[in-house]
């Protein structure tokens, strides 16, 4: 028998890819997801990658008695991999309460049912915003945690120690945090892919946006930061390369091969890249030239960062292989397709 995993936010971005790559590797998947920022169709997609539909239910997690029922319904789950939560940095400093009663409440609920229900193992989605602008590039897990520059970031510390504190407490228990670095990209099919509602926040669906003319110009949010053209560095890692560190991370727990029963890592690719860069890679893979156009900063941003993740690389025996082109390409072919679906979008 196959091992089930709940994949919690599974039909949003990074859990849709990461559903896919589980599937692939002969797990059985159950998704929990509110839709509160995906929709349903993308079953349609993982189902269209994989042959398989995964299960799923749609409820809020908030909803511990919802939840306990779900325990009671699957009573085989061996690990959970835990997306679900608010992501978008400015509506989290207008919201601050939204973001941290979802996203706190969200993980203890499932501790608590993974606790009751004796699932042992949890992996969860963290970022590298919890080091705010580092000292030392590139950046390791051992960087110190700057205070949070938003509520968002700030529920991803939190987050971090009711896991260390949880797992420290329960000896049953065991947790790897995976902090991101900036996931961009789709899967190569363009069955799936980002789906950010409105106007992105995010730099490459704002590129592919004003690509296909849905946007009339890219806004480069300054040039005169200290780095070589003087925009903002970063690591920019693709979805699928994200993706498979999780199957990874799962089959580590399930093996027993974890070396402490609170792990860490960074996912990135140790590149650097800028913002001027990122939009040559799109006009090279586009083959179109893109409306852009140099602004103000924007506030609250980091000026550089990037990864070494070389303990993911050692510990995990995983890298992130995707070159910035074909990852490009990806986010262009999905943008594509999308709109084809959607032509009626604004
Ligand atoms: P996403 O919004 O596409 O996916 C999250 C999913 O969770 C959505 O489908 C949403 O409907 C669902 N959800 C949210 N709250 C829920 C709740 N209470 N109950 C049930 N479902 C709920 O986001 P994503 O980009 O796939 O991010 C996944 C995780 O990775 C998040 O925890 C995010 O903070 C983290 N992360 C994302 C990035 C990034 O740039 N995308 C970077 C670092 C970390
Ligand atoms: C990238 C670069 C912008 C849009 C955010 C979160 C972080 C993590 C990843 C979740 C920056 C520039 C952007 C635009 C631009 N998410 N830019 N014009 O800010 O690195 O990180 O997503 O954990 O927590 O903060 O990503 O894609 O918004 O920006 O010039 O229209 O692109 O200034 O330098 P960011 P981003």
């Amino acid at each position: 028998m196959a091992d089930r995993i709940l994949v919690t936010g599974g039909t949003g971005y990074i859990g849709s890819h990461t559903a896919v790559e589980l599937i692939q590797k002969g797990f059985e998947v159950v998704i929990i997801d509110n839709l509160s920022n995906s929709y349903i169709d993308t079953l349609d997609g993982i189902e269209a990658i994989t042959g398989v539909r995964p299960a799923f239910a749609q409820f809020d997690i908030c909803d511990r008695a919802r939840l306990q029922a779900f325990f009671e319904q699957y009573t085989d789950i061996r690990a959970v991999i835990h997306f679900a939560a608010c992501k978008a940095v400015g509506e989290s400093t207008q919201k601050p309460l939204m973001y941290y009663r979802n996203n706190l409440n969200s993980l203890m609920n499932l501790l608590d049912g993974m606790l009751q229900y004796h699932i042992p193992y949890i992996v969860f989605s963290s970022s590298c915003t919890v080091y705010g602008q580092p000292d030392v590039l590139p950046v390791t897990e051992q960087a110190p945690i700057k205070p949070a520059t938003s509520p968002y970031g700030n529920t991803k510390q939190i987050c971090e120690a009711i896991l260390r504190d949880t797992v420290k407490a329960n000896e049953g228990l065991a947790a790897i945090a995976l902090r991101y670095f900036n996931p961009i990209g789709a899967h190569p099919s363009a069955c799936i892919g980002e789906l950010p509602i409105g106007v992105p926040n995010n730099l490459v669906p704002f590129i592919t946006q004003t690509g296909i003319g849905l946007r009339p110009c890219l806004n480069v949010f300054g040039n005169d930061y200290n780095t070589p053209d003087g925009t903002n560095i970063r690591d920019y890692i693709n979805v699928v390369d994200l993706a498979k560190a999780h199957v990874i991370a799962i089959e580590r727990m399930l093996r027993h091969k974890s070396k402490a029963n609170f792990e860490i890592f960074n996912l990135g690719t140790g590149r650097g890249v800028s913002v001027l860069e990122m939009i040559q890679s799109f006009e090279r893979v586009s083959g179109r030239k893109l409306n852009y156009k140099i602004t103000g900063r924007r506030p609250g941003d980091t000026e550089q960062v990037w990864a070494d993740p070389t303990y993911a690389n050692q510990e995990l025996g995983w890298t992130a292989e995707s070159s910035l082109d074909e990852t490009m390409l990806s986010a262009w072919k999905w943008e594509q397709h999308y709109q084809q679906l959607h032509p009626e979008r604004k």
